[in-house]
């Protein structure tokens, strides 16, 4: 008999390479998590591609059907809901969310972000590090609170910025961190809701 595992929802928007870094872990049988639903506000999200190649239950709640941001969220949490999810993982997921409903998922909804938080909050991450000559870069899991960006944080990776590097080659080597550290924080989330 198996352990009962913790059920996730992954919501995003675009390409989707964390939540099919996320499909990765889940194939392992030891990995705690399983994906319940994955969510877009975008219908033709690339990574609603992945989704269905795992044979995962994908749902698009296209935030354009909405009159506002209060009955886009309800909508979002009712079908988090109905699918019995446990916690919620924001991939890539590019939409402000209310008070409301993140108050409804304390310490129950987490979010990946490419940088070191609190560093370089909100957009264009890695142009504003190179901007700033860091020398280092690297992304963050926390948990989300309604400030943007903000909230306890659960795991980060950092890379080296090296001479030479664009936007573009930053954001690569970040986003490899990314893929270990998403699965990572899924694992230290899980022992922390079940301990
Ligand atoms: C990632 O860089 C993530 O940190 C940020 O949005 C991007 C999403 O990429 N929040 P993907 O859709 O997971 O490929």
């Amino acid at each position: 008999m198996g352990v009962d595992k913790l059920k996730l929802a992954v919501l995003i928007s675009g390409r989707g390479s964390n939540l099919q870094a996320l499909i990765d872990a889940c194939k392992d049988p030891l990995f705690p998590a399983e994906i319940v639903l994955v969510l877009s506000n975008r219908p033709q999200a690339q990574g609603l591609d992945y989704a269905r190649a795992a044979g995962l239950p994908v749902l698009t709640v296209d935030h354009k059907n909405y009159p506002d941001r209060e009955s886009f969220d309800d909508a979002v949490h009712d079908e988090i809901v109905k699918n019995g999810a446990d916690l919620v993982a924001l991939a890539g997921f590019m939409r402000i969310l209310t008070p409301g409903f993140v108050n409804k998922w304390p310490r129950r909804m987490i979010n990946i972000h490419p940088s070191l938080l609190p560093d370089y909050k909100g957009l264009d991450t890695h142009s504003r590090a190179l901007a700033d000559g860091k020398k280092e870069a690297g992304c963050t899991v926390h948990y989300v609170v309604p400030e943007m960006d903000s909230g306890p944080i659960i795991v980060q990776k950092r890379v080296p910025i090296l001479e030479g590097d664009t936007p573009e080659i930053l954001a690569e080597r970040v986003l490899e961190q990314e893929h270990i550290a998403y699965p990572e924080a899924v694992r230290i989330v899980t022992d922390e809701l079940s301990g």
